[in-house]
Order: C-alpha cells, then structure tokens, then sequence
C-alpha cells in the first residue's frame, strides 16, 4: 500500500507540471489541487439490465427531478434517469439486438430523449418531435443494426437542451458486438472499462446548480469539472491496460485531454472502433464526442489531465485485480468513402444570425425541413465556420471526415464519426451514407452540440425519402 502510495506521488508532481500552461479562455476554471491525492470515488452509473420480452431487450427510463451531492456535501437539485442522484443509467446494447425503451417523463414539464449516435429510424430518434408530455411515456423501439460503440442519451427538446443536461439528464450506451479482435480488451463494467462522462459545471454560494445560456462564440464555460457528477475523482482498477469510455457532456467546453504517468491510446471514436490503436499525447474532445482510450497504469499509477482544470480523473490501481489486455494492431476495417463514390454535395456555413446562431443564414424552425437526402445516397457535406466554435452533429449516421482544412484527418479522427469540432475559419468536409432508413415525413436533425448555439437556433432538420 505505501508502495503505491508513493508512486501516486510522483504521478502528481508530474500533474502540478502538466497544469502549469493554463491558457486565458478557460471559462475562470477551478483546477484540482494538484498535490494532493483526489478526494471522492468516482461515481460509476448503474447498468440498466433489460427485460427479455419476446426477443427484445426492455429497458425502461423514467426521467425526474433529483438531487444530488457533487462532492462537497451539500445537495443540489439536479434531474436525471430513473432516479439517480445525476446523470442515469448505463444501457448496454448487443448488435443485431431488437430493443424497446419506454420513457416516462415524471418531470412537471415536455422533453424528449435522444439516442445520439444511434442508427435508428427517425420516429425512434427522439429528437425535438419527439415530445414526452408531461407524466406520458414515449416508446422507441428498433434493431440495433451498428458495431460496438459508446452512445449516449440525452434530452433534446428545442431551446430546453442545454439546461436539461447541465442539470444531469444524460446517460451513456454501450453497444457491443462480436468482433473477435476485440474480445481480450478490458471490458467489466466499473472496473477495467470505465464511463467518464466530463461536464463542466457552476453553484451559487449556496451549492445549487447556476445555469447560464450564453450566446458568444464559445457557449457557456463553466468552473467546476464534474466528472460522472464527482468532482475531484478517483477509482480503483487493475494495474494494466484500462479503458475509458470518455464522453463530453458538458454544455460547452472542448477538452484538451492527456495522461500523465501512463500511456493514453485511443481505440475508438463517436462510431465505434478505429482501424487500429493510435498512441495520442493529446486528445481533443468536443461537445458530444466520445473516445474510448486504453490508458497502461502498470507504473503503477495514471491521472488524465486537462488543459483547463489540471486533474480529471485519476486511476490506483489495485495489482490484486486481474488484467485484460492490449489491443492487437488491427481492431476493425474501415472501408473509406473516396470522392468517385459521392452522389450529392452540400455546403453548410455555421454563423450568427439575427442575435444567435444558426446554419446557411437561418435559425432552427421546427416546421421546415431543410434538407431531403434520397436513400442510398452517399453526401459529402462541407461544414464552414465564419466566427466561433462548434461541434457539428449528424442525427441518424456515421460519418467520415475527409478534410481538415484541405487536409485528411489524423489516424485519430479517421474512423467514423458523429459529431466533428469545427473552429473559427475552419473547413471541415465529411462524408455519410444513408442507407439504412427513410421516412418522408419524419425528419433528423443536424446542429452544433454546443448547446447554448443548438438553443439558440443553431439547428437544421433533414429527412431521408426513398427507396
Ligand atoms: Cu446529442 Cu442532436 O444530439
Ligand atoms: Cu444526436
Ligand atoms: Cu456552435
């Protein structure tokens, strides 16, 4: 015990070093003392098992009021899924799966419940159209017809998004599958494969939480890092490879993420594995992004830093726990979308407009559908940004990025994925196809999962019409 004790140590000193380069922009941030060890076990969310009924895997969520303690032992009034004190449970899907989750809003107000990065029909999507009146509950049910990848839920209804989330309505979805390369990788729940949903948050004096929309470039940054709702976090794992389910739930903020003492590989994106582990000193990760990374604590040791708050998370391990393993240098094919096979171009340019955001010079409007896709079609969507940041979403696909700034992506950012950073005078060209579900009157949204713009008008809606 005093043995790892020690090496935590110095595993801190190296954080206070990490921090020392705290840039200007960082939204006033609290870093966590970087000398001492962290103070509060990382809150896990519970798995939510199913119901088997007939084949398909049942789950119910029932989102509500809460309260929760963020660490410093006061309780804040927080909403979250099926009555946890923040945040909700964690689904775990099975590709080829056919699954039915009854939502049950026990909130005194209209939401919804979107699966973001999920390949369903748009009636099941849950997205602004969606709405769960008030004591109602809402059903969406389908096949899960994608690879093993970190999804998440989250409410969405226009101009509601951003406060809803901030105040903890959010869980994480881990899809599996039986990709064989995959198998030996750490994968117990809780243990060696850990969620680490980041969100930045603000209290008044009095603990409760402050929400704020903020319509200037960068959204609301907030001072307080929360992760899975702790503040100041550890946890327990073996000392080995670790994964980390990482997702960015926070309202606005863009991470900066690396691993001191301990090495960080990233092993998959928004759409599931990359081709192969790409070893990252930094990973950037957006607004609605996630990234499963293998972090290596046989040093005996690891903390994941940020640029803005210093230590996020940091791992002991436990040697008495046993060990998964490394990823092999293949993990997936990805077949890569080349120029000859695109049907159909589209320009976006991301913007204020009229004292807020919004897309091609317009702002959300639930009744026009902006774009139509035919069936099939595989697009290449070119994403310009005048003045701001954003993270530009797609609803429903997967795609992959084709440039950056004229550029191909780095082995990082070449698998696929949902949601893409795209900053100041920035040119981001990606490319989907939609081949896997079509309803004309239905439509799917696009939009900057900076939420502050995304309630502010930074939204478009597209249907997909065919066969
Ligand atoms: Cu996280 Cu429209 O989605
Ligand atoms: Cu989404
Ligand atoms: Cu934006």
């Amino acid at each position: 015990m005093s043995a790892a004790v020690l090496l935590l140590g110095s595993a801190l000193l190296g954080a206070a070093c990490g921090i020392a380069g705290i840039g200007g922009d960082d939204g006033g941030a609290l870093a966590n003392p970087p000398d001492t060890p962290a103070t509060t076990r990382l809150l896990i969310p519970e798995l939510l098992e199913p119901t088997m009924i007939d084949g398909v895997a049942r789950y119910h969520l029932t989102i509500g009021e809460s309260s929760h303690d963020f660490g410093d032992g006061r309780r804040a009034d927080t909403r979250s899924y099926n009555d946890a004190s923040i945040l909700g449970p964690t689904l775990r899907w099975n590709t080829d799966d056919f699954v039915a989750i009854d939502v049950t809003n026990n909130l005194p107000e209209t939401t919804t419940t979107h699966w973001h990065g999920a390949d369903v029909p748009a009636e099941d999507d849950g997205g602004p159209h969606s709405r769960i009146e008030a004591g109602q509950t809402w059903t969406a049910d389908f096949r899960v017809i994608q690879p093993a990848a970190t999804l998440w839920y989250h409410p969405h209804l226009m101009g509601t998004t951003a406060e809803e989330v901030f105040a903890g309505a959010a869980g994480l979805i881990i899809v599996d599958d039986d990709n064989p390369a995959t198998t030996d990788l750490p994968s117990t729940y809780g243990v060696d494969d850990i969620p680490v949903i980041l969100q930045d948050r603000e209290f008044t004096p009095d603990g409760q939480l402050a929400f704020e929309l903020d319509d200037d470039d960068n959204g609301d940054l907030n001072p307080e890092l929360t992760v899975n709702g702790t503040m100041d976090a550890y946890t327990t794992v073996p000392a080995g490879p670790v994964r980390l389910r990482l997702l960015n739930g926070s309202q606005a903020r863009v991470y900066e993420l690396s691993v001191d003492n301990g090495s960080m590989v990233k092993i998959a994106s928004d759409g599931g594995y990359l081709a192969g582990p790409v070893p990252l000193e930094t990973l950037t990760l957006a607004p609605g992004d996630r990234a499963e990374i293998i972090v290596d604590t046989s040093d005996g040791g690891a903390v994941l830093l940020d640029e803005a708050f210093g230590r996020v998370l940091e791992l002991r391990p436990d040697p008495t726990l046993p060990t998964a393993e490394h990823p092999p240098a293949q993990l997936a094919t990805i077949d890569p979308i080349t120029p000859d096979m695109i049907d159909r171009d589209r320009t976006f340019q991301l913007g204020e407009v009229g004292g807020g955001w919004g897309i091609n010079g317009q702002q959300m409007d639930m009744s026009r559908i902006d774009e139509t896709v035919d069936f099939d079609d595989i697009e290449r969507w070119t994403v310009n940004v005048g003045e701001g940041v954003h993270s530009f979403h797609i609803h429903q696909t997967q795609f992959q990025i084709l440039e950056v700034d004229g550029e191909p992506p780095p082995p990082e950012d070449a698998g696929w994925e949902d949601t893409v950073l795209v900053t100041d005078d920035q040119q981001v060209v990606v490319a989907a196809r939609f081949n896997t579900y079509a309803n004309p009157d239905v439509p799917y949204m696009f939009h900057c999962h900076i939420l502050d713009h995304e309630d502010t008008g930074m939204m478009g809606q597209f249907r997909v019409v065919g066969p």
